[in-house]
């Protein structure tokens, strides 16, 4: 059976108390609203949908970002979750098969729960997602009949009898399409918050002769977003299942509650991870490797065995090759490292490529930027770069050349020549002496004046 995506996004969350419309907060590094397109995104979704209001033209341009086929639907007025579904439909014209809603807001619904849903959907026509909530508070209650879901109520319309249910409503549907669409067609308004409440449609499908069940999930997965305090708190529970599972998965941590992880990284078994090591977007850390104490990675591909800091930066396009070193205070960006080569202390790689076996002194940078273009510095294998060496890009230093401490290179070095790009220096016999006693003299004198 095909399936449709729905996101819900189209709310304002004033509770953030910001700018930014709530979806495109960030945990792990993306957007709430991406983490909720990912757990729909293993079902491989024959369409997805997301409804935009609040800052409409942003959320959708981060959905396509994130997915250039995603499709944007407009709720111009919030009139309630059923209506947000709604706009939807034009977006599913002609599709047959199942339609998941989700909320943007709320990030960890499991791949998993969301493939129980639609199993479920097989024996009942409208499944709901539910959890066991330790504190109820506002949800909306399921109430239950054996299997059968037989209604949801909101909080604020329910019994004081109906507000002692604890299971409760995520806001997670599956349902044919055309049978969500035409039980939304039914839902009216006439309620304590005057919405149209899309969890009425489990009553309407009863009244028309169809089918409701609910499938539950651990509380933890429903958790939704709408304080900055609950964007900390689903940054914390991210982190923390994530270093589970990278523990688990053979990567040794002396201190994992510091070490903080995107919703992408990926490491190979037997990398050692030091404390204080924070991973942006798009790194994949091969075996063996180490990642020493407070690095920060983003963009970069580590290979088997490199070792990388402490204190190091790896940014975006930053390929470390096998067993290369990249020491404390080094920035790498958009550059090759080749295999066994070294960058150990107090250096800036950008737009680079570094040969095999090559070792960059202290100080070293490669000057990429004229305020206008970024330009390419080419260094060969088994190269040697002094201390403090400025390569002035475009550049290249040929294999087995080498560069005097303190060189400005502006032009290309060939195969193993030394270059020498500094000025000469000049000794001038006991002139330091002189020195000394003339400014000593001056400052007696300046004391003088001033008592
Ligand atoms: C909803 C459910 C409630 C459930 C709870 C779980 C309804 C009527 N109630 O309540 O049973 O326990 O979620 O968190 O569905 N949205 C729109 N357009 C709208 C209204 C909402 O896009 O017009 C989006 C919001 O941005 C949000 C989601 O839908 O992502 C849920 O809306 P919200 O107002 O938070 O619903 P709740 O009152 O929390
Ligand atoms: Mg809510």
């Amino acid at each position: 059976m095909s399936t449709a995506l729905i996101v819900l996004a189209a709310g304002q969350g004033s509770r953030m108390n910001s700018d930014l419309p709530k979806v495109l907060h960030q945990v792990a590094g993306v957007p709430l609203l991406v983490h909720a397109m990912k757990s729909g995104a293993a079902l491989a979704p024959e369409r997805q949908v997301v409804v935009v209001g609040h800052g409409g033209a942003q959320v959708a341009e981060a959905a396509r970002r994130w997915d250039d086929e995603i499709q944007i639907a407009e709720q111009t007025e919030q009139l309630g979750t059923a209506h947000a579904v709604a706009q939807a439909r034009p977006a599913l014209e002609g599709f047959t098969g199942d339609a998941i809603v989700l909320y943007g807001d709320t990030p960890f619904i499991s791949p998993d729960t969301i493939e129980r849903m639609v199993e479920a959907r097989s024996a009942h026509d409208v499944v709901i997602l539910g959890f066991e909530a330790a504190d109820p508070g506002r949800y909306g209650r399921l109430v239950m009949n054996g299997d059968k879901l037989e209604r949801i109520v909101e909080f604020k319309d329910a019994t004081e009898a109906e507000r002692a249910v604890t299971l409760c409503n995520s806001g997670v549907v599956c349902a044919k399409a055309e049978v969500l669409f035409d039980l939304i067609d039914r839902v009216g308004n006439d309620n304590a918050s005057g919405e149209y409440y899309l969890t009425d449609i489990v009553g309407l499908a009863w009244d028309t002769g169809r089918s409701a069940t609910a499938v539950t999930c651990a509380e933890s997965e429903t958790m939704g977003v709408n304080t900055r305090a609950q964007l900390a708190e689903a940054e914390a529970e991210f982190q923390s299942k994530m270093r589970a599972e990278m523990l688990a998965s053979g990567i040794t941590m002396t201190a994992p509650e510091t070490v903080f992880f995107a919703h992408d990284t990926i490491v190979g078994r037997d990398t050692i991870i030091e404390p204080n090591v924070v991973f942006g977007p798009e790194v994949t850390v091969e075996s063996g490797a180490t990642i020493r104490a407070f690095s920060h990675l983003e963009g970069c591909h580590v290979s088997r065995g490199a070792i990388i800091g402490p204190y190091a930066r790896l940014r975006p396009g930053a390929e470390i090759s096998e067993h290369a070193h990249i020491g404390n205070f080094v920035e790498v960006k958009n550059a090759l490292i080749g295999e066994g080569a070294k960058a150990n202390h107090l250096t800036y790689i950008g737009d680079a490529t570094i040969g095999k076996g090559t070792n960059i002194g202290a100080g070293t940078i490669t000057c990429n930027y004229d305020g206008f273009f970024k330009h390419h510095t080419e260094i060969g294998e088994n190269a040697f770069i002094g201390s403090s060496t400025m390569l002035v890009a475009p550049v290249r230093v040929g294999h087995g050349a080498m560069t005097g401490s303190g060189s400005v290179v502006t032009t290309d070095v060939e195969d193993g020549a030394l270059a020498l790009g500094r000025a000469k220096q000049v000794n001038k016999p006991k002139m330091a002496f002189k020195l000394m006693d003339m400014l000593r003299a001056k400052k007696a004198a300046a004391k003088k004046e001033t008592n």
